[in-house]
């Protein structure tokens, strides 16, 4: 069978997919909506190559080769003969919609629509296709050649078929999958990191102990490589204010309620290493 993999967006993780794929052999059009993005895009994988090349990590002409295979377009219709369709544009439901839309139209019957989407239920972005069983949740994590985990997430109307043929394709480019059975806000990871994230700061807020012994903590005490409030301090507070705050309105559990000092955070600007203060000074 053809491996031909089309990628909708050329961000940051848009370009990852790309360059992963590329790399195990598939043939990748690469797709967004004006040249100076598929510019950067492309330039940002043959930097990434050329950095793997340096390191040993990659054969100067495998790079070469991997790079041959993607073809950068601003035309939807180079994805008519895609096997897999992965789409990473903005975080936008009307910007996902418009393109499932359009893929819905263009796309070879049996293709894999797939989303990266890191929030958006699968359900909602698969709802305004004619074939909601082919649409699943394919979310990598950043940055894309170094990340392990793909969190694979079945819509309401997913089928078995589909789940497999995403979960083959995220094996074939070297990843770990997980299954996430329902589609659920904040999927998986987001939904642990919530919990986590938000408990952290409420012992924190309440004087139980400091930030830093809390990421000691978690840390030394369960092997985490990072601690909770290091994380949201990385991600952003913002970031995670809005996604607890989302699972929270979906699911009325108090456990992801943000917490006030999170939100007074928000409020004054401290949101982490962009703005130079979060939990800690940078
Ligand atoms: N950044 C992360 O850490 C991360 C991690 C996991 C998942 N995600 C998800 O991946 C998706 C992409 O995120 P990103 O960080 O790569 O964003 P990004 O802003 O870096 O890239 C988005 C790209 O989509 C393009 N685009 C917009 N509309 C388009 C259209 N109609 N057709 C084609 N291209 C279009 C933009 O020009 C841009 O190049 C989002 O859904 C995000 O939630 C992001």
């Amino acid at each position: 069978m053809a491996r031909k993999l089309a990628v909708i967006g050329a961000g940051l993780m848009g370009s990852g997919i790309a360059q992963v794929s590329a790399q195990a052999g598939w043939d990748v059009v690469l797709r967004d909506v004006t040249d100076a993005a598929l510019t950067r895009g492309t330039d940002a994988i043959k930097t990434s190559y050329e950095r793997f090349v340096a390191k040993g990590k990659l054969g100067a002409a495998d790079a070469e080769a991997a790079l041959g295979r993607i073809t950068a377009t601003t035309e939807l219709d180079a994805v008519a003969d895609a096997d897999i369709v992965v789409e990473a544009v903005f975080e936008k439901l009307e910007v996902k919609h418009e393109i499932f839309r359009s893929l819905d139209k263009i796309a070879k019957d049996g293709a894999v629509l797939a989303s990266n989407t890191s929030a958006i239920p699968i359900t909602k972005i698969a709802a305004v296709t004619e074939r909601p069983e082919s649409v699943v949740g394919v979310h990598f994590f950043s940055p894309v050649p170094m990340m392990q985990l793909v969190e694979l997430v079945r819509g309401y109307k997913t089928s078995d078929e589909t789940l497999a043929t995403a979960r083959e394709f995220a094996e074939s480019v070297g990843k770990t999958c997980i299954v996430v059975n329902r589609d659920v806000a904040g999927f998986v990871t987001t939904r642990l990191i919530s919990a986590l994230v938000v408990e952290a700061a409420k012992l924190y807020e309440s004087g139980v102990a400091t930030a830093e012994d809390i990421d000691i903590a978690c840390k030394l005490g369960f092997g985490h490589a990072m601690g909770p409030l290091a994380t949201a301090d990385l991600t952003g507070v913002d970031i995670l204010v809005n996604a607890t705050g989302n699972i929270y309105t979906e699911t009325q559990d108090e456990k992801f309620a943000p917490p006030e000092l999170m939100r007074r955070m928000v409020d004054a600007g401290d949101i982490g290493r962009k703005s130079g203060q979060g939990f800690y000074t940078y």
